[in-house]
């Protein structure tokens, strides 16, 4: 019998009582590469990838992944080969889509605290858009692109104050964010890059925030956007892009965020009502293009009952899986292997061998688990590995990427000495 796990994972079932990640059966693999182990579907990547591109059919759209999301090389080429660009971070994530084959032209590079020879590298390599969140960015990217002979083309990130209403560390787009310049000095700021030599302004951009579940939040921020694309036209500076950046939700734990096709019907409805269908849009989706589409399997070490609590201790941690700890993010958590439905369960919080209290996996979940046993943290391949860390001198986890019946494996599981490969001993 082949049963779904939990909504939003239709690339990850139960058959026989025995989960699988597209047609391979996760136990083998974890039998065969050990564990703490990400198994990625490429099948859900790109099914969540054709969501956007249904959404955009005959428009002029540029997906760029946030590659922060999951920046394995492997993933990057997944989406470079769909057809993707990339929103990128830091001159590591671009040599991250230069090693994986992505097209820089299509790369936008974010962040409010570019330095100068971020800029300069990323310049040299022809990038497409600088998304510029300061005036005093625009100034040292101006003198920059100058001294290189070149002129940087730039989006001006602007915050249009609506709540995204998510986790207080993963909204963007409040007054009081570091991010963007601030709705009522926009235009000024425009102004102001359009003056500079070594600029040229071509687009707009906003992100508002992550995880987010609702519509109205995007509506609002579109409507503010346009507002200021109007402001800015009239001022006699050209804006070819409008990028609205990333943020959609996936089910973590009965979320119910609407489906990418979906929630941009809606918004290109609105950008239609306004007059700007023409403008070539952008995005910027991370988690909703790989976070459900992988998992981290992890064995039980132990199982430590007390007097207020049973402790189910595996082997993943906050190193691997540093959501639970940072955002008190719920991932559900399941057997590798069904029991018979009518086994009583116990609850347990699932922890990993870090020493700290704030390493937890997850509070009170019915679990019927002995140790030796497999279980799958769901909802893993977004913001896990690529958050990952060496805490405890922990290597990091192996990656495989399932296609089919086959799994190629992406990352070699990190060993202890390659952690202090880089470290230098005194004389
Ligand atoms: N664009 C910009 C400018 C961003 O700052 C981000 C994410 C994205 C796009 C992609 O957002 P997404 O579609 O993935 O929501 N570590 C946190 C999430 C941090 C998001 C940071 N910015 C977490 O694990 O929930």
């Amino acid at each position: 019998m082949n049963s779904p796990i939990l909504p939003g994972h239709p690339h990850f079932s139960y058959r026989d009582n025995a989960l699988f990640a597209e047609d391979v059966r996760v136990s083998e693999l974890a039998r065969s590469h050990g564990t703490p182990l990400f198994v990625y579907s490429k099948a859900a990547m790109l099914s969540a990838l054709a969501s956007y591109q249904r959404g955009f059919a005959g428009r002029d759209a540029q997906i760029c992944y946030a590659m922060k999301a999951n920046s394995s090389l492997a993933v990057l080429q997944v989406f470079a080969r769909a057809g993707c660009g990339f929103d990128i971070v830091s001159s590591g994530e671009l040599e991250r889509v230069q090693a994986a084959g992505g097209d820089v032209k299509k790369v936008i590079f974010s962040g409010v605290g570019k330095t100068r020879a971020e800029m300069r590298q990323a310049l040299l390599a022809g990038i497409g858009c600088f998304n510029v969140e300061s005036e005093a960015e625009l100034d040292v990217l101006s003198q920059e692109a100058l001294a290189l002979k070149l002129r940087a083309p730039v989006s001006i990130r602007v915050n249009p104050n609506v709540d995204p209403k998510t986790h207080p560390y993963i909204s963007t787009g409040l007054k009081g964010n570091k991010f963007g310049v601030a709705h009522e000095d926009a235009l000024r700021i425009y102004q102001h890059a359009a003056s500079l030599a070594g600029l040229q302004v071509v687009g707009i951009d906003c992100h508002i925030g992550s995880q987010i579940t609702e519509v109205t939040p995007y509506l609002d921020a579109m409507d503010r956007v346009l507002d200021l694309v109007a402001a800015i036209e009239a001022a006699g500076i050209t804006l070819a892009h409008i990028d609205f950046g990333g943020g959609l939700g996936i089910n973590y734990n009965n979320d119910t965020p609407p489906e990418a096709e979906v929630l941009w019907r809606q918004l290109l409805e609105k950008l239609d009502a306004r007059g700007y269908g023409g403008k070539k849009l952008m995005i910027e989706p991370g988690r909703s293009l790989v976070g459900n589409a992988g998992i981290c399997v992890s064995e039980v070490l132990y199982l430590k009952p007390g007097e207020q609590k049973n402790f189910c201790i595996i082997d993943a941690a906050m190193n691997d899986l540093p959501r639970p700890a940072m955002y008190q993010a719920f991932h559900a958590i399941v057997p590798v292997s069904l029991a018979p439905s009518q086994v009583e369960t116990t609850p347990y919080d699932v922890v990993g061998p870090v020493c700290e209290s704030g390493d937890w996996i997850g509070h009170d979940r019915n679990l019927n688990v002995a140790a030796g046993d497999y279980l799958a943290v769901m909802s893993a391949g977004a913001y896990c590995m690529s958050m990952s860390s060496n805490y405890n001198t922990r290597g990091r986890a192996a990656e495989l990427l399932v296609e089919g019946d086959s799994a190629q494996l992406i990352r070699a599981r990190e060993s202890a000495a390659d952690t202090f490969r880089d470290e230098v001993l005194l004389p």
